[in-house]
């Protein structure tokens, strides 16, 4: 029987998407293909996902007329894998590989492939991620809601256009890291007040999730919430007006600008 959905590079990315699509029931396990080049891989994934077909090529994989493809290969091998997709009969393709162009990877097939290409984030590997995905020239919207399904399972998707995956390159992808960098900070801070790095540690990542979930559940923005911990003349206000004088918020738009700006060149 052909698989429903193949995913080319079924590592760190393509096997998170994996274990989302199983547990939201998206596929049975015996629709599923996972492709990996080392035998060290094929068998960790074997033993991770009873049942899903796990292969070394996707020349030995059953496709069918509806069977679709995640490429999740690192950028380096993708066009070559394209074209083997291309050659085998894909039709369509969910790209989450960062930099590469529908255009390019488009290129790679003998004929009209629809290909939509994303840029997820890491909480995706524990199904908490967020993906802006765009679809290239020969999708519909069938094709976006195929991929929206996918992407859905590890997360939230937001559709954008195809012009504005730098800006969410420059945003999102990267926006673990700046929030690491900020949490990494403060328990540093809070160490330097006299808390033991234990403490601190908990107090900072409690008070990030916890912050991060009222933001999500209440619906509230995010200028409100903080009004509402800022009391006039207090302790916070005191805190935010030196994160002002030290221009902690022209610094995030400088970052976005640059990591969108190094999105641009690398995608050249
Ligand atoms: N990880 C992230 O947080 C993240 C975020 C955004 C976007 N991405 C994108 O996701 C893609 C994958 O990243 P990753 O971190 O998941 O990489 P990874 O863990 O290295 O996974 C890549 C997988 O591709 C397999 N592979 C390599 N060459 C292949 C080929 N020619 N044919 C079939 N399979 C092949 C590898 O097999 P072996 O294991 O056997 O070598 C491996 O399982 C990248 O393009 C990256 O830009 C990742």
């Amino acid at each position: 029987m052909a698989c429903k959905l193949v995913i080319i590079g079924a590592g760190r990315m393509g096997s998170a998407l994996a274990e989302g699509l199983l547990r939201a029931k998206w596929c049975e396990p015996g629709e599923l293909a996972l492709i990996a080049r080392s035998v060290e891989t094929r068998s960790a994934l074997e033993s991770r996902f009873p049942g899903v077909g796990v292969f070394a090529s996707l020349e030995v994989v059953e496709i069918g007329e509806q069977t679709g493809a995640v490429l999740a290969v690192k950028p380096d091998q993708a066009e070559g894998v394209s074209r083997l997709a291309g050659a085998v009969g894909i039709t369509r393709v969910l790209s989450v590989v960062a930099g590469l162009s529908s255009a390019r990877i488009e290129g790679c097939f003998p004929g009209p492939v629809a290909v939509i290409r994303s840029m997820p984030n890491t909480p995706v590997l524990i199904g908490q991620g967020v993906t802006a995905m765009a679809g290239g020239a020969h999708v519909t919207s069938d094709d976006l809601d195929w991929a929206e399904s996918i992407l859905g399972a590890v997360g939230t998707a937001v559709r954008v256009t195809e012009r504005n995956i730098d800006a969410v390159t420059g945003l999102s992808g990267p926006m673990p890291a700046y929030l690491y960098l900020v949490v990494e900070a403060l328990i540093e801070a809070g160490v330097h007040q006299g808390l033991s790095r234990d403490v601190s540690r908990t107090l900072v990542v409690d008070s990030f999730a916890g912050s991060g979930a009222l933001l999500k559940e209440s619906g509230e923005s995010p200028e409100v919430l903080r009004a509402q911990v800022t009391s006039p003349g207090g302790t916070t206000a005191a805190g935010l007006r030196v994160l002002e004088q030290h221009a902690v918020r022209a610094a995030f738009l400088d970052a976005v600008a640059a990591a969108a700006e190094r999105s641009r060149q690398l995608g050249r």
